[in-house]
């Protein structure tokens, strides 16, 4: 069997008659940057979402430098974020002339902990200059949201939400409402880029506030800062989301809850699976241990939960093997791909890691969960096509490397 981590091939395959009919139509209109479909797009996210304003933009990382910047952040300011992310979540802040503290992650869900959050906000020598924080619903999972307004309104702090992975989760607030992901935050953005849930046929992306004067200067910084043509109030950048890249959106937009139910069911099979295997002790299915570890469970396996409350929409399904970490990792990942599955990593190095940020001297072990969780995990095959039979077969090529049965 061939197992992609994701495959754009076999969606096209089902909608691409739908696509190319919609193609056909913007080209053959002639408006092809800045029409009606990037408006409508902008309406309709910002609906999924429940807040007021929808800015169409290049991609996720425009996004992030944009709405940050809107935000009032810049030279000599600090933003909190989590290193276990993709880059841009915190080349934005340092884009904008801002120095990034990174905060360490919670080994349950991979998102940013947010005691240390406030424990950094109370205690950080420079807080004052703290300006905002940037949570990042990981792999398609929530952060607190209740959490969230309780610290920005206790600290003044202001929230941008990076919803890159994240469309369509929501959170259950102690008294029943549910809120998404990106409806909390002053300002909050998506990524369109091709493997994500809603994901273009090229890049893309989307800032979500409901905050008029956000919106306002967002709008107006995507087209070089300005409001009125060839009028520039400020030096914006061309950060626009392309009149073809809008439609193939809208197209899929409709598909978004079956794809995202198509993920949790995957999800759930996986749990399945594992939880199968006598050799395994697998943790985390409903955030506990749901099998007792006996003499003959060899491996501690670490699944994300599927949790009811849709708080969880699997843009990634990511494990981990206590105990099978650095090397040995990536040997069962190197024997997965000669079985045909492909896997990744995500992601390999904190950001506090990488060389471009090693002026903030941050040691080694000063994130303990973050680094451990770039040791140990690996992201298996999830996409909505994905088929039974092949994550049958992912799981007992995995146990079967183990040793297991
Ligand atoms: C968490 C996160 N933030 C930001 C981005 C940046 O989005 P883009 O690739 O559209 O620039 C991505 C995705 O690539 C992401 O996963």
């Amino acid at each position: 069997m061939k197992i992609p981590l994701f495959d754009l091939t076999r969606q096209y395959a089902i909608i691409r008659q739908e696509i190319l009919a919609e193609i056909d139509k913007v080209i053959s209109s002639g408006r092809v940057i800045l029409g009606e479909n990037v408006q409508k797009l902008e309406k309709e996210i910002a609906e999924l979402v429940g807040v007021k304003h929808g800015i169409g933009v290049a991609n996720g990382s425009d996004a992030l430098y944009i709405a940050l910047k809107a935000l009032g952040v810049g030279e000599g300011d600090y933003v909190i974020t989590t290193p276990y992310t993709f880059f841009a979540t915190a080349s934005c802040i340092t884009r904008n002339n801002a120095t990034p503290i990174f905060v360490d992650i919670d080994p349950q869900t991979y998102n940013i902990n947010l005691d240390q959050v406030e424990d950094v906000l109370k205690n950080h020598p420079q807080s004052e200059k703290i300006k905002a924080l940037i949570p990042v619903h990981l792999f398609g999972q929530t952060v607190d949201l209740e959490r969230l307004e309780v610290i920005r309104e206790r600290y003044g702090i202001r929230i941008l939400e990076d919803c890159a992975q994240s469309i369509g989760s929501t959170w259950k607030y102690a008294d029943g409402t549910v809120k998404k992901s990106g409806s909390i935050g002053d300002v909050a953005i998506f990524s369109f880029f091709p493997t994500k849930n809603l994901g273009a046929y090229g890049d893309g992306g989307m800032i979500v506030t409901d905050d008029d004067k956000i919106a306002e200067f967002c709008r107006s910084f995507r087209v070089h800062g300005s409001k009125t043509k060839y009028v520039h109030e400020v030096v914006g950048i061309n950060s626009r989301l392309d009149e073809i890249q809008a439609v193939i959106l809208r197209v899929k937009l409709k598909h978004l809850n079956e794809y995202i139910e198509k993920r949790r069911k995957i999800a759930k099979w996986y749990g399945e699976e594992f939880k199968k295997s006598r050799g395994l002790w697998v943790v985390g299915l409903d955030y506990t241990s749901n099998q007792q570890s006996t003499t003959n469970n060899k491996f501690h396996l670490v699944v994300p939960p599927v949790p009811s409350d849709r708080s969880h929409v699997f843009h990634q399904y990511v494990v981990r093997f206590k105990g099978i970490s650095g090397e040995k990792r990536n040997a069962l990942r190197d024997y997965l791909s000669k079985q045909g599955i492909g896997t990744s990593i995500y992601y390999p190095m904190g950001l506090h890691q990488q060389k471009c940020f090693a002026y903030l001297n941050i040691p080694e072990g000063f994130l303990p969960e973050t680094e451990k969780a770039c040791e140990e995990t690996l992201a298996l095959p999830i996409f909505p096509e994905l088929m039974k039979e092949e994550v049958e077969y992912v799981v007992n090529q995995i146990i079967s490397y183990l040793g297991g049965d």
